[in-house]
C-alpha cells in the first residue's frame, strides 16, 4: 500500500518530522541562552481549531522558549551519553 493511503504512517511521519523540527528549535534556543519545555499534554482538538489547521495538519507538541527563571527545578536524570550512543 502506498504511503499516502496509510493515515497512521502519515501521522507517524508528521510526529517524527515535527520532533526533529522542535529539537532544532530547542538547540538553537540553548545556543542563545534560552530554555525550552516541550509538552504533549494539551487539548489537540482545541489547538487544531484555534489555529485553523487543515484536515491533514496535526498539532504535535507545544514548545515554550524563554529565559530560565532562578530557582527552576534541577534537570531530570539522564543516562550517560556513553551508555546510549556508540561512536564507530
Ligand atoms: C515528549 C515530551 C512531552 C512532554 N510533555 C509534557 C507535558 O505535557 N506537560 C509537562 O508539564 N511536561 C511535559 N514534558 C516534560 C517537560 O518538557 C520537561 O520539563 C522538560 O522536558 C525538561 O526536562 P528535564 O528536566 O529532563 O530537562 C514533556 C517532555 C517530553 C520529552
Amino acid at each position: 500500500m502506498r504511503h499516502f493511503e496509510q493515515p497512521q504512517r502519515q501521522r507517524d511521519e508528521a510526529v517524527r518530522s515535527a520532533t526533529f523540527g522542535a529539537a532544532a528549535i530547542i538547540y538553537a534556543a540553548r545556543s542563545l541562552g534560552l530554555g525550552s519545555t516541550q509538552m504533549i499534554g494539551f487539548d489537540d482538538i482545541a489547538v487544531h481549531r484555534e489555529y485553523g489547521l487543515a484536515e491533514d495538519e496535526v498539532p504535535v507538541m507545544l514548545l515554550t522558549v524563554g529565559p530560565e527563571r532562578q530557582g527552576n527545578w534541577p534537570q531530570k536524570p539522564r543516562l550517560p551519553v556513553a551508555d546510549v550512543l556508540d561512536f564507530a
